[in-house]
């Protein structure tokens, strides 16, 4: 199997197969398929929220590269008049600068990547953002990529109402624009609402979790399924846990959005970021079952390889949302021809030394993944995970 990888991968740098699950099923009896919120995929590996997803052109490159899931770019919440409350978050910004960044007190050896950028949501129009939707939608019914909006809606002070005017409209045209229900929609918790003053009572970022989903499903006339991206707020491990069962109306829960550096004031990534989600989705794991009010999990931060897909799914993830693998140079890739949405799927999938087939291989060496029906199944990686102990 080990040599039959090594060639695979050969092969596949100058093209990957789109139904590349299929060839993994058939020639390693590894059962790729993966969930977000509820809908089954071919296997793990989706797109996070970002400026990797912000036009057309960009999801068919996707959908042409056998991507199981895009989610658009954030859009800001509006009410029927036009006024967006969390305008502060639809700023104008291109430059993006993709760059190493060392782990916290740890010398270049551990170095990661990171997108140093200052934007923050979707800068254009409700409409242009509508636009998109139904573009995604088109796509996602032609080729089975799923598309998912995103969305930052209005968070009050604690002592103030939610804008309830935000939610309705803002959802409904979503739910116009995708056609057929459910909706499917990510809510946005950002770094850049982390680093923010809104952020810093814990009681109101509670409240804003516990309410939120409903609030969501309550402006649409149809059923509407929500992922919460929860932010690395800038409290202990202990409050990360604490949002997580705050939010148990969630359909399902990213975790979590970049760290936020307050010094330079941007959001970052890299090691920094896994060691940190990794570590509360073990502290998530590990709780007693009774204090856990368990909801599905998606894993995002710093992953660069199929390894690292393993170890969130470890931890409960039954999918990932990358962003900064998806916009190295192209040099930092092994594959030598196509979209950098090929290329990177390569690495994630076939790199024999930590691609998803090689770890998942490794998992049932060491007896920690055992075949059922003759196949090994990444999802059986999450239900582990969730057994009591
Ligand atoms: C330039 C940039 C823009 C992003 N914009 C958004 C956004 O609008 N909404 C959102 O939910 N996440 C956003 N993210 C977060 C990513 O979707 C992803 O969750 C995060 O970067 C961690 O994954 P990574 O380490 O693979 O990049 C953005 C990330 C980057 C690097």
């Amino acid at each position: 199997m080990r040599r039959r990888l090594e060639r695979d991968f050969e092969r596949f740098k100058r093209e990957l197969p789109r139904d590349f699950p299929s060839q993994v099923r058939e020639t390693y009896g590894i059962d790729l398929a993966a969930r977000y919120l509820g809908v089954d995929l071919p296997h793990p590996i989706g797109k996070g929220s970002g400026q990797l997803s912000l036009n057309a052109a960009q999801l068919e490159d996707d959908a042409a590269a056998g991507l199981a899931f895009a989610v658009l770019k954030t859009v800001i919440a509006e009410d029927e008049t036009g006024a967006q409350t969390m305008a502060a978050w639809a700023i104008h910004e291109t430059r993006m600068k993709v760059e190493r960044r060392a782990a916290a007190g740890e010398g270049p050896g551990r170095a990661g990547w990171t997108v140093t950028w200052k934007g923050r949501g979707w800068d254009r129009s409700l409409a242009e953002y509508l636009a998109l939707v139904r573009a995604g939608r088109d796509l996602a019914r032609a080729t089975g990529m799923q598309v998912v909006p995103s969305v930052k809606y209005h968070l009050p002070r604690l002592a103030e109402p939610f804008r309830d005017g935000e939610y309705r409209h803002t959802t409904r045209r979503l739910v116009e624009a995708w056609g057929e229900p459910p909706l499917l929609l990510e809510k946005d918790f950002s770094p850049t609402l982390a680093g923010d003053a809104l952020s810093e009572d814990r009681a109101q970022i509670e409240r804003w979790l516990r309410e939120v989903p409903e609030r969501i499903r309550q402006a649409a006339p149809v059923p509407v399924r929500v992922a919460v991206k929860l932010m690395n707020a800038r409290f202990d491990d202990a409050f990360q846990l604490a949002m997580m069962d705050a939010v148990a109306g969630a359909d399902a829960l990213v975790c979590f959005n970049r760290l936020f550096d307050e010094r330079l004031g941007v959001a970052y990534g890299g090691w920094d970021l896994s060691d940190r989600n990794l570590r509360v989705l073990d502290l998530y794991r590990l709780r007693p079952p009774s204090t856990a009010s368990y909801r599905p999990l998606v894993g995002t931060g710093n992953i660069c390889s199929g390894c690292m897909i393993l170890d969130y799914a470890r931890r409960g993830c039954e999918s990932a949302q990358l962003h900064t693998f998806f916009q190295l140079p192209l040099s930092q890739y092994p594959a030598t021809h196509g979209s950098r949405t090929q290329r990177a799927l390569h690495a994630l999938v076939f790199d024999p030394r930590d691609g998803l087939v090689a770890g998942i291989l490794e998992l049932e060496a060491q007896e920690t993944l055992e075949r059922r029906g003759g196949e090994l199944h990444f999802l059986d990686l999450a239900s582990d995970a969730r057994r009591p102990r």
